[in-house]
């Protein structure tokens, strides 16, 4: 294993400019220092406009070999895992990479003897413990395919994505403990699997001693399991471009995405941003809060620390919990040197008094890194000065599920930082705005804006939507011809510096948590009191954003205080808890386009109190509807 740190800014413009120069060769440089069991023919092949991507052609690897195997001569005793569990008096666990790659192996012939074998999809709703990493391991190493399903969505949502996908089996918990609730999964999951006719079998852990149901025949505890399995697992033969995981991102309409990411290219990818924005030394305890149910834990806490050699911590519990020093205490106690989290977690935890930071010693911290949304100016000071205490750079890293890894951000400590900027493009990404017409701005010295697409494809992109390849086309690629669309606006600085300035599509980025506005209008709907319903995002101090939802009703309903309960409650139970509207109005109609298309970008101005300048609403098929919610506008 090498190192694959660029040392400073020189380098950096150096290994940029040759990833554009020569992608090729630049990547296959890259790719030469990870274990293949056999090298590739073909470095690309791409085509943005059918789309197609293909890595590493014809190489032969198994991810789980670079990640745990090649590091067992000179790392084996290293800590892989450090887990630190929601109650702090509960103890923590360190897992060398020894054991996790023995906890790999045994548990990868449990999924044997419960008959996944390779391309099977294995659906994992886990809370964050070390089982669910040694779970998608474990699926990698026989090449079986993950789809992790964050473990705070409903039972309607987890019966969605296993039946999109067809799901074998399901990996879960009986119990997680969150703050000072607890959450029984399996009963979540009992109630998925009414509807999920592809599952084979359940695989239980036992997070805590209450008794759990189980049904005969299929559901098995993950002990009794283990005991029965082998201790030895070969790794999968697997081909550069076979699947690695499905992982399910909201889109614009209803139904999630199940982007495809496979086994070669995104190692390559995840591996390299890792090693490069974070810059690690050898002994460095590096943690990032986000949950492995969203893609910043598959790169940033599996796949692209451990492929690494890294130390990477895994924290089962919340900020607030038991008070809102509890990341902080973390970082004292596992002496974090690197910090990685969220805008909307920076901004509740800035919210508190100091004294719940001043109580701990952060000396141990060398870089902050940031991710899921634009971070504002006030946030992005308070990290700097009061937990970096001005001596860590801040990574602001932009990317998506979709590209795998991240592709806009700071070197730490290598190229410069600036608040509120992703700032410049990681080597291999060849970012481009876009104006109105659809025409590439070009890089001169003035600051521009407009919406992001990427021009060149990078290793760890999807290559597909699960199922649905003409909606990968659709959604990512028939914006502009031939290049990749983001979704996000940006701005540059005349030094080439992007800020991200958000979603410029039906997409609301709540608490970090990526939310389509359609499937949570379709859940508004169901109430049978409901005739239609539009959903928007506006600025919410804490959340970054919150959801506002307008809702007609049939003419005989009277408003009330029960109903908005319900909607609320209906929103919960077929999204998710954190797809709640924080407010909803009740209207009488909404704005539409003559061809019937709800005018939103209305909606999302009386919802942000930005009435200044509405628009030409005459064009409007009912331009007296604005007057009426803007007079009923809920502050
Ligand atoms: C937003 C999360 C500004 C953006 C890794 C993107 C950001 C969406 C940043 C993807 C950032 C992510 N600055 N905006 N540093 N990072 N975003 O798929 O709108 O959950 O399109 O991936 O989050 O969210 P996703």
């Amino acid at each position: 294993m090498e190192n694959l740190q660029l040392r400073t800014f020189a380098d950096y413009k150096k290994a940029y400019k040759k990833s554009t120069k020569d992608p090729e060769a630049f990547w296959e440089g890259i790719a030469d220092t990870f274990t293949w069991q056999k090298k590739w023919d073909k470095t690309l092949e791409w085509d943005f406009e059918k789309p197609e991507v293909k890595w590493f052609q014809g190489g032969k690897l198994n991810i789980t070999e670079n990640c745990l195997d090649r590091h067992l001569e000179k790392l084996g005793n290293k800590t892989a895992i450090i887990w630190e569990p929601n109650d702090p008096d509960e103890e923590s666990r360190y897992i060398s990479y020894r054991q996790l790659f023995v906890k790999v192996s045994r548990f990868a012939n449990v999924l044997k003897n419960n008959g996944i074998k390779k391309g099977d999809r294995v659906c994992l709703y886990m809370p964050m413990i070390p089982e669910l990493a040694i779970a998608m391991l474990a699926c990698a190493r026989i090449g079986a395919v993950h789809s992790i399903v964050f473990a705070g969505f409903s039972s309607a949502a987890i019966a969605r994505r296993i039946n999109d996908s067809e799901c074998k089996m399901l990996i879960t918990a009986n119990e997680v403990y969150r703050g000072a609730k607890k959450v029984n999964l399996k009963e979540i999951c009992d109630k998925a699997l009414e509807e999920t006719p592809s599952i084979e079998s359940v695989i239980v852990y036992r997070r805590t001693v209450e008794p759990t149901a189980m049904k005969d025949g299929r559901d098995k505890f993950w002990f009794d399991e283990l005991q029965k399995a082998e201790k030895d697992c070969p790794a999968e033969e697997m081909d550069a471009e076979d699947m690695l995981f499905i992982l399910y991102t909201s889109g614009s309409t209803g139904k999630p995405k199940g982007m495809v990411h496979t086994v070669g290219g995104y190692m390559v990818g995840t591996t390299y941003t890792f090693q490069n924005v974070f810059q690690l030394e050898k002994d460095d305890v590096y943690w990032c809060t986000a949950d492995i149910g969203w893609i910043t834990g598959h790169s940033y806490i599996i796949y692209g620390p451990l492929a690494s050699g890294a130390t990477t911590v895994m924290f089962e519990g919340v900020p607030s919990y038991p008070d809102y020093g509890r990341f902080w205490e973390i970082c004292e106690k596992l002496k974090v040197t690197h910090f990685y989290t969220a805008p909307t977690a920076i901004r509740s935890l800035a919210k508190q008094p100091l004294k719940f930071v001043e109580r701990h010693d952060l000396s141990s911290l060398k870089v902050l890194g940031s991710v899921g949304e634009p971070i504002n100016e006030e946030a992005w000071h308070w990290y700097n000065d009061n937990i970096g205490k001005g001596n860590c750079p801040v990574v602001d890293t932009w990317w998506q599920t979709e590209t795998g890894g991240i592709m806009i951000s700071p070197l730490a400590g290598i190229t410069p930082t600036r608040p509120t900027f992703a700032t410049l493009p990681l080597p291999g990404v060849q970012p481009v705005l876009m104006d109105e017409q659809g025409e590439e701005i070009p890089h001169t010295n003035e600051p521009v804006e407009g919406r992001l697409a990427i021009k060149f494809p990078w290793p760890s992109i999807a290559r597909t939507i699960y199922g649905d390849h003409d909606r990968y086309k659709e959604v990512y690629f028939s914006t502009f011809k031939g290049k990749y669309f983001t979704g996000d606006g940006a701005y540059r600085d005349a030094s080439g510096n992007y800020r991200i300035t958000g979603r410029v599509d039906d997409i609301v980025i709540v608490s970090g948590h990526n939310l389509g506005t359609a499937a949570i209008e379709n859940a508004i709907d169901e109430h049978e009191a409901v005739v239609e319903s539009a959903v928007v995002g506006y600025p919410h101090e804490v959340k970054g954003n919150a959801l506002y939802a307008y809702v007609i009703l049939y003419n005989d309903i009277e408003p009330s205080e029960e109903l908005i309960k319900e909607i609320r409650e209906i929103v919960a139970n077929t999204v998710g808890p954190i797809a709640k509207p924080e407010k909803i109005q009740f209207v009488s109609g909404l704005p539409k386009t003559r061809s019937g298309k709800i005018m939103r970008r209305i909606l999302r101005k009386i919802a942000s109190k930005d009435t200044e300048n509405l628009g030409d609403t005459s064009t409007l098929l009912n331009p007296e509807i604005v007057d009426e919610i803007m007079a009923d506008f809920k502050a």
